[in-house]
């Protein structure tokens, strides 16, 4: 089925959307699954709606969260959404993926601190539930920038395909990966400190954890079978579980839709198909390692946008429709949790489904698929949707997210981030930038479509 703007009338119309495509999961007449309380061990979550990690590109340049940042997460903690983010939080200043990235160490942990309670008092004032709160923890590897901006990537291997053009760049070195595992166990004791409920391990998007689940062709200990490549991930959840004692999670890519022998959970012959023999044994790995938490996410933005987070417009058209793309990640979420149903699955990529999506996502949660659904530019667009849904059983499809990428335009572009269409202080941000330079949609990257 082709790619095309979003143009659902009705859930019928979706319904019968589905079933061209194969898929014989039927929307729910209503989304009142999505009140229900999830508990899992001592995890309580108030309801089934997940506000996915969303970056703003605006802390301070020490890494502390900026009033810039601060005024995203009050929008959050007014939400209603049980479960929150604070976003990709850099563990080392080495991996920032652009200078005003948040990171967290002994100077900026209070700062966080303040932060947490603030997402408490927030939603206390706003009579919504106090929210489960993760903080995202990760290293971006061949994303990372200098201060200055420029790219300053930290490879896990040359890969000819993300590689830029004539330059061969930083291999990361095994002792300096084994150092690495001590600032994420440093970081997850002041996350801890700092009143987090939660660590998230980032190991997705091709950021330094996600390329090594790849590191196929890589020599030495973090490279070749799965369990070097899973070594440190490994070693970092262990090390938590045994010397922090704070709930963890891992937001995962499930499949890397990029081809064989760098993809992670792709047919070696055809990328595009899904082999979830890898991550289910990283799936048994985690959950053994005290992980309790899966938040389900594919793709590189950098690479494949259109199977990271579907959408209308961003400068290319992908090979499938939107709906398709949705669907074979839910697929494969609901393949990882029937494989260990032993932790709290999330899955991801429902905004582009605007008021649909709660729907869907029901249906799927009813069926066991997962436990709760996540959004991530919704939260940007329409933040106090958990709410009005909870209360009216509905989302106004006129404050929806429209899927246009302008959010990620502006970060790519070296701009703080937030919703061009619907928060007035990015709309007159946006357009505060001359014509001539205006972000451009991104065109796709690499891949060829
Ligand atoms: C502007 C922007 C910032 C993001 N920041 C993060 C992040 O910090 N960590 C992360 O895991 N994913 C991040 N994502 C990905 C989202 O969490 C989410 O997976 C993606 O947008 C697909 O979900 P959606 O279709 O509901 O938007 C970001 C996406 C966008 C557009
Ligand atoms: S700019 Fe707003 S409407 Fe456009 S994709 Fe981002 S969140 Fe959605």
């Amino acid at each position: 089925m082709e790619h095309k703007v979003f143009a659902y009338k009705d859930l019928s119309d979706l319904t019968d959307n589905l079933i061209a495509i194969g898929q014989n999961l039927c929307p729910n007449k209503d989304s009142s699954v999505l009140a229900r309380p999830l508990s899992f061990g001592s995890i309580h979550m108030a309801n089934r709606i997940a506000f996915q990690a969303m970056e703003g590109c605006d802390g301070e340049i020490s890494g502390e969260p900026s009033e810039l940042t601060r005024r995203r997460y009050r929008r959050f903690a007014a939400s209603g959404a049980a479960f929150q983010y604070v976003e990709a939080t850099a563990v080392d200043a080495n991996g920032r993926a652009n200078p005003l990235q948040l990171m967290i160490n002994e100077q900026t942990a209070p700062a966080f601190a303040q932060l947490r309670k603030e997402i408490r008092t927030v939603a206390q004032e706003n009579g919504v539930c106090d929210p489960f709160v993760a903080i995202q923890l990760t290293h971006s590897g061949r994303y990372s920038k200098a201060p200055d901006r420029s790219p300053a990537p930290v490879v896990a291997y040359p890969d000819p395909e993300r590689d830029p053009k004539g330059v061969i760049p930083t291999v990361i070195t095994d002792d300096q990966l084994d150092a690495l595992e001590e600032k994420y166990v440093q970081a997850a004791r002041l996350a801890k400190e700092a009143g987090f409920d939660c660590v998230d391990i980032k190991c997705c998007h091709g950021y330094l954890l996600s390329e090594l689940m790849g590191a196929r062709l890589r020599k030495g200990k973090y490279g070749g079978s799965f369990e070097n490549r899973s070594r440190l991930i490994n070693n970092i959840t262990r090390r938590i579980r045994d010397e922090v004692g704070i709930a963890m999670m891992v937001r995962l890519n499930v499949h890397d839709e990029y081809p064989y022998p760098y993809g992670f959970g792709v047919d070696e012959k055809d990328f595009r198909i899904p082999d979830l023999t890898e991550p289910k044994l990283l799936v048994d790995m985690l959950i053994q390692n005290g992980v309790s938490i899966i938040d389900c996410t594919a793709g590189n933005p950098y690479y494949n946008p259109h199977v990271n987070r579907p959408f209308d417009t961003a400068g290319y058209v992908p090979p499938v429709s939107q709906l398709e793309q949705l669907m074979k990640h839910l697929n494969t979420v609901r393949e990882l949790k029937e494989h260990n149903p032993n932790a709290i699955y999330i899955a991801s990529m429902f905004t582009w489904l605007r008021q649909f999506a709660p729907h869907l996502a029901s249906a799927a949660i009813e069926q066991k698929w997962f436990d709760m659904a996540g959004w991530g530019r919704q939260s940007f667009a329409y933040p106090d949707f958990p709410h009005e849904l909870l209360d009216t059983g509905e989302m106004n499809p006129k404050k929806c997210c429209l899927a246009c990428s302008k959010c990620t335009d502006l970060m790519r572009t070296g701009n703080v981030t937030g919703c061009v269409l619907r928060d007035q202080y990015y709309t007159d941000l946006y357009q505060s930038i001359p014509l001539e330079k205006r972000p451009k949609p991104s065109k796709n990257l690499r891949e060829k479509v």
